[in-house]
C-alpha cells in the first residue's frame, strides 16, 4: 500500500474545509481515509451493509470486479485451480506462499495426524435430531473443539499452529460424521493412506456394503471446487469471523460463527437455495424458467434468482465459469445426465439476455454451478453449504491471522445514527 499526502479529498461542512488523506493499494484501488473522521468533525460516515466501506488493508485476495478477476496471494484462481490441490491453496492462504516438495509432504502429514476427532465428540452427534442441519452440526461441533483444545483458549499465541492444523484436518471428519449422521449409517474414521480430499469422500461414502474406492477424476474435480471457495476477501462471514476474533475470541468459536454467517441463502446457502429452485421448476409443469425470470425481477416479491448477482462482481464470476467446466467434466466421466443441468443453462441464458440482469450487472456467482457438481457426485442438497464452509476455512483462517498479527487491529464496532424516541419517562402506572 502507498500513502499519498497528495491528492487528498477535501470535506466541506458548515463552511469548514477538512483534508481527508487518500491510501491507494497496489492495484490501484483508492480509499478516503476517515479513520480520523469523527475526532476532527465529530461526524461519522453512514454506510449500511458497508458497500462503500474498506474495513482493512490485505494482502491475502484481490478482485477486480469490473474484469472479472480473482486472485489469492497475487496468484490467479484459474492457475490454482489448474495446477494445485485444495491443501496447496490452503497452505498459500494461511502462510502466504506455496509449499516447497518437503513443506507439501509435512502439511499433508500433518493432515493425516490430527485427522481424528476425540471420541467423546463422536457421540455428540448421536443427539442431534434426525433431521438437523449438517451446518448447525458443523458450527457446532467447531465450537466444541475449544472444550477439547482448551490451551487455544488459554494460550493462543503458543498454540495457534496446531489449532490451524487441527481445523483444517477435522473439519472433514466432523462434516463427514454429520452427513452419517443424517443417514443413520456408522461412522467412517479417516485413513492415513489418502489425501485430503479422498479421504473426506471415504468417510462420506464408504459403507460396511459399499467398498467405495474414491476416483482420481471426482477427486481433483473436488479439489478445484474447493479452490475455488478458498477465499473471497472481506465477504459476510469472513467479516463475521473477524468481528469475532478482533474481541479477542478464540479462533474456533470465530470460525463456528463464520459457519453460521455463510448458511444464510444470500451468501454460502445459496448453493443449496439455487438446486431448490431449479428442482422446484423441473417438479412444477406450470412453473417455467420465464415465470422464475419473472418472479425474480418483481420488487413486490422477496424472491431471487439463486445464484445470480454479486456485491462486487459486476461481469461474470470468474469461479462460476470455472465452476460449470468442472460441472461438466463430472458429468461426462460419471455418465451422468441431469435435466437440472439443462433448466440452470436455460435460465442462466434467459437471465443474461433480460435487460434488468443486464442494467443491473447480474451474472451467474460461484454458486450457480457449484451444487450441480455436488450433486453429481452424490454429495446431498443439505450438504452443499458445508462442502463450501471447508473450501472456505483456509480463507477465514489467513483472515483471521491477518487481523490479528495487524498494526491495525482494534475490536470491531461500528457506529449508529439513533433515529429513535427522544428520552422519555417511563409512565408510573405501568411501574405499579
Ligand atoms: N435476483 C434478482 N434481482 C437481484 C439479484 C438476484 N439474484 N441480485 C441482485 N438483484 C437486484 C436487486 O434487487 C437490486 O435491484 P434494484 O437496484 O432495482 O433495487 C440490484 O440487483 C442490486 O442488488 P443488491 O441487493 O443491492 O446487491 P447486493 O450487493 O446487496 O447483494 C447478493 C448481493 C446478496 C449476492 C444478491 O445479488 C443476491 O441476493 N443474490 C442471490 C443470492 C446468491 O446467489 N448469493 C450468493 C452470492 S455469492 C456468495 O456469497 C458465495
Amino acid at each position: 500500500m502507498t500513502e499519498h499526502t497528495n491528492p487528498t479529498a477535501k470535506l466541506e461542512i458548515d463552511g469548514k474545509t477538512y483534508e481527508l488523506p487518500i491510501i491507494e493499494g497496489t492495484q490501484g484501488d483508492r480509499a478516503i481515509d476517515v479513520r480520523a473522521l469523527r475526532q476532527n468533525t465529530g461526524l461519522v460516515t453512514y454506510d449500511p451493509s458497508y458497500g462503500n466501506t474498506g474495513s482493512c488493508t490485505s494482502n491475502i485476495t484481490y478482485i477486480n470486479g469490473d474484469k472479472g478477476t480473482l486472485w489469492y496471494r497475487g496468484y490467479s484462481i484459474d492457475d490454482l485451480a489448474e495446477h494445485c490441490t485444495f491443501l496447496d491453496v490452503a497452505y498459500l492462504l494461511v502462510h502466504g506462499f506455496l509449499p516447497n516438495r518437503k513443506e507439501r509432504a509435512n502439511f499433508s502429514q500433518l493432515m493425516n495426524t490430527h485427522s481424528m476427532l476425540h471420541e467423546d465428540m463422536r457421540h455428540f452427534f448421536n443427539l442431534f435430531p434426525e433431521h438437523a442441519h449438517p451446518m448447525a452440526m458443523l458450527s457446532a461441533m467447531v465450537v466444541t473443539l475449544s472444550t477439547f483444545y482448551p490451551e487455544m483458549v488459554a494460550n493462543p499465541d503458543e498454540s495457534i499452529d496446531i489449532t490451524v492444523t487441527r481445523l483444517l484436518s477435522k473439519i472433514r471428519t466432523i462434516a463427514a460424521f454429520a452427513y452419517k449422521k443424517m443417514k443413520g449409517h456408522p461412522i467412517v474414521y479417516p485413513r492415513k493412506d489418502l489425501s485430503y480430499c479422498a479421504n473426506f469422500l471415504n468417510m462420506m461414502f464408504w459403507t460396511p456394503v459399499n467398498d467405495y474406492k474414491p476416483d482420481p477424476v471426482i477427486v481433483k474435480a473436488l479439489n478445484q471446487l474447493l479452490i475455488l471457495q478458498a477465499d473471497h476477501e472481506q465477504n459476510c462471514s469472513s467479516t463475521v469471523v473477524k468481528a469475532v476474533g478482533s474481541s479477542g475470541a478464540n479462533l474456533y468459536a470465530s470460525i463456528s460463527a463464520g459457519v453460521s454467517a455463510l448458511w444464510g441463502p444470500l451468501h454460502g446457502g445459496a448453493n443449496q437455495a439455487v438446486i431448490e429452485m431449479l428442482e422446484s421448476i423441473l417438479s412444477d409443469p406450470t412453473l417455467t424458467v420465464q415465470k422464475v425470470i419473472e418472479r425474480a425481477k418483481d420488487k413486490d416479491d422477496p424472491f431471487r434468482l439463486f445464484g445470480f448477482g454479486h456485491r462486487v462482481y459486476r461481469t461474470y464470476d470468474p469461479r462460476a465459469k470455472i465452476a460449470k467446466k468442472i460441472c461438466h467434466t463430472i458429468m461426462t466421466h460419471l455418465g451422468v445426465k441431469d435435466s437440472l443441468l439443462d433448466i440452470a443453462q436455460e435460465l442462466e441464458a434467459a437471465a443474461l439476455a433480460d435487460p434488468y440482469f443486464q442494467q443491473r450487472h447480474l451474472y451467474p456467482n460461484v454458486d450457480f454451478y457449484t451444487g450441480l457438481s455436488y450433486r453429481a457426485i452424490g454429495i446431498p442438497t443439505n450438504m452443499f453449504t458445508v462442502l463450501f464452509a471447508i473450501g472456505r476455512l483456509p480463507g477465514w483462517i489467513a483472515q483471521w491471522l491477518e487481523m490479528r498479527d495487524g498494526t491495525e487491529h482494534r475490536i470491531y464496532r461500528p457506529r449508529q445514527i439513533y433515529v429513535g424516541p427522544d428520552q422519555r419517562k417511563l409512565d408510573k402506572n405501568w411501574i405499579q
